[in-house]
């Protein structure tokens, strides 16, 4: 089929990839010029593994360019783009606008709204341009998102033309997936459901482990995993940590709990698992202040990893560069290191390797789970651990979320 994915950032250059590698025709729409030009000389300008490689291998089955003309005699155009949210409300625009473009490039292509969008968005877009909307959510982590688009735990489609869910089907069929074929509706509220189970699953372990450091013997791991073997719970998403980041979680979780109030309905179970994530930041700071003798006034802390997640460069909503602003207001001065983080903070020094970073510290915080800060040996100075990667018996002076120390 000729594809096109309108938006190139973590998902669309992804979708676009799998989808070139699947021997479908593609081209890819970035208006941004530089972003473009990096996908264009074969660098992507984002770090996601395996994606610059997949690119490279199908390179000619893949065409980028901001020309939305390139789009027409397409049987399927996905839209990738933003979907942000401000004062905690969704902001719709970029779908609207990218529709309008695509509306004017092609003549009978169906358009799939791959970018997470709240109920309703498909038949707004549909009564704006007139075109065909197909609902088509993505369940991709960053990290592993070559993998997660290849073999999804399920595809679902909603839409109302018959036709259009047969062509989106027939788009997704390599991944050998279960597929659900529903209204637009119901695919856009999954999506936003499964997020939104999913940070609170990570809520509900944050707040066991607030609770196991109060009592002794308590830790939060062997918890998840006692309770993870259960199959009704299942054992993922149950890590403890400094609470969820990334682009997604927090935005779609302030999304759903805001279009349900203008709906008249308060999701109360979301509004706390927001609020609990929020909490987790004092929640470390204290772990902190603790490990460092009490204060950390004109303390320097070392931080491993700034990215919201492990196997990314991506920092969008990482709680960690909030932590790091609430150090510095307690005066500490702060450096770290992280080996992809694509981020400049003023007045926080950038580490070249971690054993720097722990060096040159009075405290380490250890932030994200990098592979390589897992086998981390310190006997020197207090370290805190914030995502339980790290081996108790490695460490003189230890502290971490969800342990009683
Ligand atoms: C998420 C969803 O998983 C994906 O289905 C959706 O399409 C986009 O949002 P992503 O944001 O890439 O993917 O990362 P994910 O692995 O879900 O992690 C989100 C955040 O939760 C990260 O900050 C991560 O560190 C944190 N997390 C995850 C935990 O703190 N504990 C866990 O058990 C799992």
């Amino acid at each position: 089929m000729k594809i096109g994915v309108v938006g190139l950032g973590y998902i669309g250059s992804v979708t676009a990839a799998v989808l070139a590698s699947a021997r479908n025709k593609v081209v890819g729409i970035e208006i941004d010029k530089t972003r473009l030009d990096s996908f264009k000389s074969g660098e992507p300008p984002i770090y996601e593994p395996g994606l610059k490689e997949i690119l490279s291998k199908n390179k000619k089955n893949i065409k980028f360019s901001s020309d939305f003309s390139e789009l027409d005699g397409s049987d399927v155009v996905f839209l990738t783009v933003p979907t942000p949210t401000v004062n905690g409300k969704i902001d719709l625009q970029y779908i609207f606008s990218a529709a309008e473009s695509v509306q004017k490039a092609v003549t009978d292509a169906v358009v799939v709204i791959k970018s997470t969008v709240v109920p309703g968005t498909a038949k707004e877009v549909h009564k704006r341009t007139g075109l065909t909307i197909v609902s088509n959510p993505e369940f991709t982590r960053e990290g592993t998102a070559i993998e997660d688009t290849r073999r999804p735990n399920r595809v679902i489609i909603g839409a109302t033309d018959k036709k259009a869910v047969d062509i989106v089907d027939r788009v997704w069929a390599f991944t050998k997936a279960p597929v659900i074929k529903t209204t637009n509706e119901n695919a856009e509220m999954i999506k936003y459901a499964s997020n939104a189970f999913l940070a609170t699953k990570i809520s509900f372990i944050n707040e066991i482990a607030n609770l196991c450091e109060r009592i002794p013997g308590c830790d939060v791991e062997v918890i998840a995993k006692g309770m993870g073997l259960d199959q009704r719970i299942a054992p993922y998403f149950l890590k403890a940590g400094i609470g969820f980041g990334g682009s997604c979680f927090p935005k779609d979780t302030a999304a759903l709990a805001s279009f349900a109030r203008e709906n008249g309905e308060t999701m109360s179970i979301i509004e706390s698992a927001i609020k609990v994530n929020d909490e987790r930041l004092e929640r470390v700071l204290k772990l902190l202040k603790e490990g460092a003798g009490g204060s950390l006034v004109h303390k320097k802390v070392g931080i491993l990893g700034v990215t919201f997640k492990e196997n990314t460069d991506d920092v969008r909503g990482s709680q960690i560069v909030k932590l790091i602003k609430m150090l510095r207001a307690e005066t500490a001065t702060v450096g770290f290191y992280d080996p992809k983080a694509k981020i400049e903070l003023d007045g926080v020094y950038r580490f070249p390797t971690k054993e720097r970073c722990v060096e040159d510290s009075d405290i380490v915080l250890v932030a994200t789970e990098w592979p390589e800060f897992k086998n981390l040996k310190i006997t020197n100075k207090p370290v805190v651990d914030a995502k339980r990667i790290l081996n108790p018996r490695n460490f003189k002076s230890f502290k971490a979320v969800g342990l009683y120390t």
